[in-house]
């Protein structure tokens, strides 16, 4: 009997040294080869079973103390959060004349913008961010914001720059700093959130960043937040969104997300949500805010940024299944009953927002037979493989 365990014990460990072996040739002979599948079982070995990432500290913290850099505002590295503002509002979170109620703001709305999206803005006031609306109709205290740099080509720049001013006149939403603004900078206006919500208005309780071709159910997410803040353990180290866990760096040059390896050698990022979308309680704000302070902004993914910035700070995602990642969402009343992001829209902004949150539409199915028959409906829409997939599955059966 002993004998025999013994021998059955030896077997397993020489295939387990087998299959570590073997993984390990797959890891290191397939270093050049950029197969997508071998990218992602490299980067979910590397998320789970090798790494805890605590080469970001040492790699992305800058500790050096520059002998000059008395003030933190000063500019001794070139960092990017030293860019300065050309258009802003800081009392857009303090007190309206003799209403107190009126401070003590709820969600502070970013909204990632570019200077020529002005259709996207203005669709975006007259739907899910119309403050007044969701002031008077929902009793929440929402302040949005669109967060902007300057137009890329010079020689737009000053009329692009004269009708911001004009459009900022009438609606007094938008926050631009003096960077460039294209893809390669939107760490930048990351940045620019976090400087922003934490100098002018720590005091509201959720911050929530999004892009300006996103729909958002605002019933279903502020009475999601809502619940968030009465239950147990209140709204604390939240941070909320579509996750995309140990992915992998693109290598392929020609793509948009490319990476290179000297700014990024290893297999897989940490955690982040989808930047299309996400939301933060107070303190995550402010820890983010330091995490910026101290931290290499030179990888230009902002979601990527967040990411490196949270778990150096012990900040890490939490999936919600109705906040998308790059898909819309399918349009059927099952899916409004929870959606809260959905990615992608621009012209049927204004019909969605209307549809959505018309309370008659969904009240149609409720009730056990309701219930039964939006679970079908759902499944049919996220579980089968050839619709354009918005949320997961598992989605279909909350
Ligand atoms: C990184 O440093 C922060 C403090 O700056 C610390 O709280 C955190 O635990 C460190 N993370 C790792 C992975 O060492
Ligand atoms: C915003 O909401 C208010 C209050 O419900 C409403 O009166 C106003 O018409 C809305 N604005 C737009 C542009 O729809
Ligand atoms: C970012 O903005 C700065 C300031 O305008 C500019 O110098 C830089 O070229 C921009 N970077 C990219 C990658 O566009
Ligand atoms: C930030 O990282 C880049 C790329 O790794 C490096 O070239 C640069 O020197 C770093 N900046 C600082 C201030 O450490």
């Amino acid at each position: 009997m002993f004998v025999n365990f013994r021998r059955i014990h030896k077997c397993k460990c020489l295939q387990l040294l087998t299959t570590g072996l073997v993984l390990c040739m797959v890891m290191v002979c397939w270093e050049e080869a950029d197969h997508h599948v071998v990218r992602h079982i490299r980067s979910y070995t590397y998320r789970y079973l090798i790494n805890r990432y605590e080469f970001l500290n040492s790699s992305f913290i800058i500790t050096s103390k520059h002998p000059h850099s008395k003030s933190s505002s000063t500019n001794v590295f070139g960092w990017l959060w030293d860019y300065s503002y050309l258009i802003n509002h800081p009392q857009k979170c303090g007190g309206r004349d003799g209403d107190k109620s009126w401070d003590d703001v709820f969600l502070l709305l970013f909204v990632k913008s570019s200077p020529e999206n002005f259709e996207q803005r203005q669709a975006i006031r007259d739907t899910w961010g119309n403050e007044s609306f969701l002031w008077s109709e929902l009793g929440a205290n929402v302040r949005l914001l669109f967060a902007l740099g300057m137009h890329p080509d010079v020689r737009q720049r000053s009329r692009v720059q004269a009708a911001l001013l004009q459009e900022d006149k009438v609606y007094g939403d938008l926050i631009q700093q003096n960077f460039e603004d294209s893809f390669h900078n939107l760490t930048a206006k990351l940045i620019l959130q976090y400087h922003w919500g934490h100098n002018y208005c720590p005091q509201a309780h959720f911050f929530m960043s999004a892009d300006d071709d996103v729909f958002i159910h605002m019933p279903n997410l502020l009475k999601y937040l809502r619940q968030l803040e009465s239950g147990q353990s209140g709204a604390k180290d939240l941070w909320v969104g579509h996750v995309y866990r140990g992915a992998p760096p693109v290598r392929r040059m020609k793509s948009k997300y490319y990476i290179p390896y000297d700014l990024y050698p290893w297999y897989s990022y940490p955690d982040y949500t989808a930047g299309a979308g996400y939301v933060v309680s107070r303190d995550v704000v402010a820890k983010i805010y330091h995490a910026t302070l101290v931290t290499n902004s030179s990888i230009y993914i902002d979601d990527v940024f967040m990411g490196i910035c949270a778990k150096t700070m012990g900040v890490y995602p939490q999936e919600h299944l109705y906040f998308s990642g790059e898909g819309k969402a399918p349009y059927h009343p099952c899916i409004y009953e929870h959606m809260i992001t959905s990615h992608g829209h621009a012209a049927d902004v204004r019909t969605l927002w209307h549809t959505a949150t018309d309370p008659t539409i969904t009240s149609n199915y409720r009730g056990y037979m309701g219930n039964l028959y939006c679970t079908a409906v759902r499944v049919m829409m996220l579980c089968l493989p050839y619709y354009q997939n918005t949320y997961s599955c598992m989605a279909a059966f909350t």
